[in-house]
């Protein structure tokens, strides 16, 4: 017989639910509280899930504890197995799972509507259901395609089809023509065959939309799905009368718009120019001021990088993508501790795009417990780098590209950098010669003050390390 908790009692819980994830997400906001922020969510998301098994709605304990552990063992299991390179990735196919059961759960709250509704109620109810299927599908079908050019499974070029715009609206427009054929249906099929064809066309359009959108772009992207998603369970909530899915939903959904919008503002990008998609076709791009700039790049070896950072008194290290890649966080720490116990000035500092997802390079320092107080944000630390003695690059490229700054032809212009170029000498460990993720060449390699360190970044770094102590 199954245990059912009071509608007070539910609905009192689900509040203290959403008030824990309010401070979970104020608690995210900063390095040194994210650890409370986390807990916060943890016992939010606890107090949900249980309010909605003792639900009354519930009438079967074995399906649903059948259903908890199966994708509670996946969870967990994907937890465990995912390395802080593949999180972009994971977040992106999580976004999908939000997308498709917003529109499982409107096609079936479709087929049956609750009891007793009809009228202006049953209407209002379709509405719900067509817009919560709407937006699933494009953040289910947009999510995939984002997890494939994360993962490197799809091209990280934009997909440029001939009038894509229009095409894009017309899609947008007989989404719209569906949805008054869905509302104004007179039988069943006629509404089930518009909702379908809605769902066929949505699915396309998230293809396209995100398919369109290449290159450095690809931040932005992510915390749209993440705000698409956050929408489509909000209109799950709707559908299914659940408070806790609409506020949570609608918390995800705005917090997903303001990154997005504070992604844009760090590219300095218009989010409409990064929806119309289209940046970073070419790749890799040898932007003019390379070609005129190209010489000969100046290689060093560890020891000698070593020397360098010995016998500076400011050293800013700049952590990139390639560090994450190498796992060279720890490493990097122990040699950033040696030089302050030598009374070495010692920073880090963090471009909002670094990596490949917000905060990247932030958790891999926390991780490593670099201190929070010498990690600068860009713009904190920009004006400081003329001042610094040796800068050292790990594993980053786009977000140390002069070109942004200095070329109007390349694709990045417009995108504030840091610029480590100001420093006395620049060092840029990386294996290669090869473009970061916008795919275009970099001119800092051949300035007159950057020496290549090239190699593995943690493998350097321990070899540098060696040498220093
Ligand atoms: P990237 O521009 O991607 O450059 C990383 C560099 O690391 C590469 O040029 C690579 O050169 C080097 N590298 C790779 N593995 C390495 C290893 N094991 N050891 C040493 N070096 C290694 O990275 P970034 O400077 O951090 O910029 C981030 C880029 O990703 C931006 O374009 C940004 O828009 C984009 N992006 C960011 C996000 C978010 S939200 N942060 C999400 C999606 C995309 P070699 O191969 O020559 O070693």
């Amino acid at each position: 017989m199954p245990i059912e908790m009071s509608a007070g009692v539910s609905t009192a819980l689900y509040l203290l639910a959403s008030v824990l994830f309010i401070l979970s997400l104020t608690g995210l906001g900063n390095q040194e509280t994210a650890r409370r922020g986390n807990a916060y969510g943890i016992l939010g998301m606890a107090i949900a899930l249980a309010v909605t098994v003792f639900s009354p709605q519930v009438h079967s304990y074995a399906l649903l504890l059948s259903v908890l552990l199966v994708g509670g063992s996946i969870g967990l299991l994907l937890a465990q197995r995912v390395k802080m390179t593949g999180m972009p990735e994971l977040v992106a196919i999580l976004h999908s799972f939000v997308g498709l059961a917003a529109v499982l759960v409107g096609y079936n709250n479709f087929t049956e509507p609750p009891n007793g509704i009809e009228g202006a109620a049953l209407l209002i109810h379709h509405v719900e259901v067509y817009v919560g299927v709407l937006i699933g599908a494009v953040t289910f079908s947009g999510s995939i395609v984002a997890f494939g050019k994360l993962n490197g499974s799809l091209s990280g070029k934009p997909l440029m089809l001939p009038m894509r715009h229009w095409l894009n609206l017309s899609l947008g427009l007989i989404c719209v023509g569906l949805g008054y054929r869905f509302l104004t249906a007179a039988d069943s099929a006629t509404a089930t065959t518009a909702l379908l064809a809605m769902i066929a066309i949505a699915l396309a359009f998230g293809v396209h939309m995100v398919m369109m959108i290449g290159g450095a772009d690809m931040p932005v992207v992510v915390s749209m799905l993440n705000s698409y998603s956050g929408w489509a369970a909000s209109a799950t909530g709707f559908m299914l009368a659940n408070d806790l899915l609409i506020i949570t939903g609608a918390l995800v959904g705005s917090s997903g718009a303001v990154l997005s919008y504070i992604m844009c503002q760090a590219m300095n990008r218009k989010f409409l120019s990064v929806i119309a998609g289209g940046f970073g076709a070419d790749a890799p791009v040898a932007s003019s001021a390379v070609t005129e700039a190209a010489g000969p790049v100046s290689p060093i070896s560890s020891s000698e990088a070593a020397e360098i950072i010995g016998l500076a008194r400011r050293v800013v290290f700049v952590p990139g993508y390639g560090m994450a890649v190498a796992h060279a966080q720890h490493v990097v720490f122990e040699i950033s501790s040696l030089l302050r116990k030598a009374g070495v000035d010692v920073k880090f500092a963090i471009h909002p795009v670094a990596g490949r997802m917000p905060g990247h390079m932030n958790v891999l320092l926390a991780e490593a417990k670099v201190p929070y107080d010498i990690v600068f944000e860009m713009e904190e630390i920009n004006d400081d780098l003329a001042q610094t003695d040796v800068v050292v690059v790990i594993g980053a490229n786009d977000i140390v590209n002069p070109c942004a700054l200095e070329d109007p032809s390349s694709p990045i212009y417009g995108m504030p950098v840091l610029e480590v170029w100001h420093a006395k000498t620049t060092i840029v460990l990386k294996r290669g010669m090869a473009a970061g993720y916008a795919g275009i060449e970099n001119p800092l390699f051949y300035k007159e003050n950057t020496r290549m360190l090239f190699g593995d970044a943690k493998k350097m770094m321990e070899e540098v390390l060696r040498e220093l102590v």
